[in-house]
């Protein structure tokens, strides 16, 4: 495993949340897309303050449960509220600082790395222009990104544009992030990076975390608690530590696929 030190916190970005951590509540979910059926009664309690890590195979309908947290799908049935209020209602998020950070980062190909970025805080009046740019080039030296602060999305890897989106929500500075795999398409040592950041961000400005990965070392290192995710239903909530000590088949395949030719994995594909 990849060993995860958050030990020099003055690293990190002074961002901190200007609200208070907010909790998020999702009950009795349902959704349905025509005759798929993607979620099947979800229930989920994520305190204040904590980083809940989501894990699960592909397409087992993590990435529609994250968009019902912000209110970018609407379910069949069931709700989510942040902080006890339906995040359906547009009122919600105008009262609370939540943003989700996409697999693909969803740049502006138009602007630059440096407007990305500033765009928000200069949209809300958040700060002077001065502490804006302070800000951005904060984040982007902490991300190893300074270098791309004057190019335009199309100009970088996708590593990068990963790492430009989580920027981007950092410097938002929000109450509540949604990452939907933070890690993937990162190497190792900057998969590292970006679970300390969102750890520290957790010490040090009570943000709530929920994060999709994949990433077992992430998961264990830096999560409150972990769900596992199987065909659209939560089969586990606990802590990392009885994540791995669990007994049941479904985590342990999981958690450790065995590569075995016999199997019938294989066998089924030729
Ligand atoms: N907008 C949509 N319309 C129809 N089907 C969708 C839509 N979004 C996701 N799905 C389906 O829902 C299932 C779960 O998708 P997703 O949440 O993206 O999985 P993952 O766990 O890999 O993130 C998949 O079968 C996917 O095809
Ligand atoms: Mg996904």
């Amino acid at each position: 495993m990849t060993c995860l030190t958050v030990t020099d916190e003055s690293q990190i970005p002074s961002l901190s949340a200007s609200e208070e951590a907010v909790g998020l509540a999702v009950k009795g979910l349902h959704k349905d897309f025509g005759e798929q059926t993607v979620l099947t009664d979800i229930n989920l309690e994520i305190e204040p303050g904590e980083v809940f890590v989501i894990m699960g195979p592909s397409g087992s309908g993590k990435s529609v449960l994250l968009k019902h947290m912000i209110g970018l799908e609407y379910p069949t049935r069931g709700n989510v509220t942040i902080d006890g209020k339906p995040v359906t209602d547009p009122a919600t998020l105008l009262e609370v600082k939540a943003t989700l950070v996409f697999q693909a980062g969803a740049l502006f190909n138009s602007m630059t790395v440096f407007d990305n970025l500033a765009l928000y805080p200069t949209e809300h009046r958040i700060y002077d222009k001065k502490t804006i740019r302070e800000k951005v080039m904060e984040t982007l030296r902490i991300l190893s990104l300074e270098d791309a602060v004057g190019k335009f999305p199309s100009e970088l890897s996708g590593g990068m544009r990963k790492r430009v989106s989580i920027a981007r929500a950092l410097v938002m500075e929000p109450q509540l992030i949604l990452y939907d795999e933070p890690t993937s398409e990162l190497d190792p040592i900057m998969a590292a990076t970006i679970s300390e950041i969102i750890a520290s961000l957790r010490n040090q400005a009570h943000i709530t975390s929920v994060v999709v990965s994949h990433d077992r070392d992430l998961s264990m290192t830096i999560a409150d608690r972990v769900a596992l995710m199987l065909d659209g239903k939560i089969h586990l909530v606990d802590t990392p530590s009885n994540f791995q000590k669990s007994t049941d088949p479904q985590v342990t395949e999981f958690l450790n696929p065995k590569i075995d030719l016999a199997n019938p994995r294989y066998k089924a594909m030729k």
